[in-house]
């Protein structure tokens, strides 16, 4: 076990859930966890600490060229009054691959998920329990060294907070609709699309904010070479449903590995449902509406769960899926899901770890 030093709060809060629908990010809990690192000695004061500002040089190399990392995943609380995390040690399998291709340390397994639970454990009365909520947990790894040249740092924090939030889009469960980008790119095979790094959403932003102005949710990217095969959402994998098969795009390299999207995987291939993991170009996607193949679209993510899609649009051409309602197969894994999450379906993967 991590040997934490806590101090806890003389000013705790409480969570301010009557009535209020915990916008995603922006309430924080009464603690945080972090711990430092420099080259030579390691990760050391591994400490759970009040809720407070960071103090860092201006020169601190996270400022200039962006080293910096992050993950997403939830705490829920069971009827029964269990914490349950879900699938905490594939986030830090993530967090390895990120912080090798951005030449961070590397976290151990044990460090990061025991981080993560004594925090959770010391804020558990924030864990929401309001129907489609759940508590956030960000960790994050930022370069801290004073130096303006560039070269990876020597020195780090990591460290983590909680969020109780709702649902991450307005729409909570109702469809959303998704811009087709066509004009810039997120991410390239071989840079940082896989892993989980701030460069990779600081260059969609543009694309966002032009999607948001057309009053759609999220940006669905194509790849950056042919700018003809469907990548995925700005904060979520995607999924179709096109002539009873379930397609996702194939991993290659630009796009972020989700979680929620091979758990997805896992129950569609447990449900018997066929599954394709390969390149799909828009114009696939675009026959497949039209002629009525494409039955469903969903979105997949910590933050999104499942997100069904009942618009998008690329270029001049708009179109609907379907009725624009929520799909069967999209329930079905939002139920079965959230049920495991939550505790009210056996969880007969072991999927989810207790606090
Ligand atoms: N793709 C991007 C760009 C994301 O930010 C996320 C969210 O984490 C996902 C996909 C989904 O990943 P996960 O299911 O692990 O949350
Ligand atoms: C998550 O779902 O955990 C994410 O990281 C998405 C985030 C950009 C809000």
């Amino acid at each position: 076990m991590l040997d934490i030093r806590i101090e806890k709060t003389q000013n705790p809060k409480t969570l301010p859930e009557k009535d209020n629908p915990l916008v995603f990010g922006t309430i924080f809990t009464d603690h945080m966890f972090i711990m430092n690192y420099e080259l030579g000695k390691g990760w050391f004061d591994p400490r759970i600490v009040p809720y407070q500002p960071i103090v860092l040089q201006p020169s601190a190399m996270v400022f200039h060229y962006g080293q910096e990392m992050f993950e997403g995943l939830k705490a829920y609380k069971t009827e029964d009054g269990r914490t349950l995390l879900f699938r905490p040690n594939k986030n830090w399998e993530r967090v390895i691959n990120t912080n090798r291709r951005i030449c961070m340390p590397e976290i151990e397994e044990d460090v990061f998920v025991d981080a993560i639970k004594a925090l959770v454990k010391i804020d558990e009365a924030w864990i929401p329990t309001k129907p489609g909520t759940s508590l956030y947990i960000r960790p994050f790894i930022i370069a801290t060294d004073p130096f303006l040249g560039v070269r990876p740092s020597n020195t780090y924090q990591f460290i983590v907070i909680l969020c109780p939030v709702g649902a991450y889009y307005p729409e909570g469960l109702n469809p959303v609709k998704i811009w087709i980008e066509d004009e810039y790119v997120r991410a390239v095979k071989g840079g940082l699309g896989e892993a989980k790094t701030g460069a990779n959403y600081c260059a969609s932003l543009k694309a966002q904010v032009k999607a948001h102005d057309e009053g759609y949710s999220q940006v669905l990217w194509l790849d950056g070479v042919e700018r003809k095969y469907i990548e995925e959402v700005g904060a979520m994998n995607i999924f179709f449903k096109i002539n009873g098969t379930i397609v996702t795009p194939v991993l290659n390299g630009s796009i972020l590995p989700g979680i929620t999207r091979k758990s997805v995987i896992e129950l569609c291939e447990l449900w018997g449902l066929p599954v394709e993991e390969r390149k799909i170009s828009v114009d696939e996607l675009l026959d497949a509406a039209k002629s009525g193949a494409l039955e469903e679209v969903f979105g997949t993510g910590t933050a999104a769960v499942i997100s069904p899609v009942g618009h998008l649009r690329f270029e001049d051409t708009v179109f609907q899926v379907k009725d624009g309602g929520i799909g069967q197969i999209s329930q079905k894994l939002y139920d079965t899901i959230t049920g495991i999450q939550l505790g009210k379906l056996e969880d007969t993967l072991n999927w989810t770890v207790e606090v």
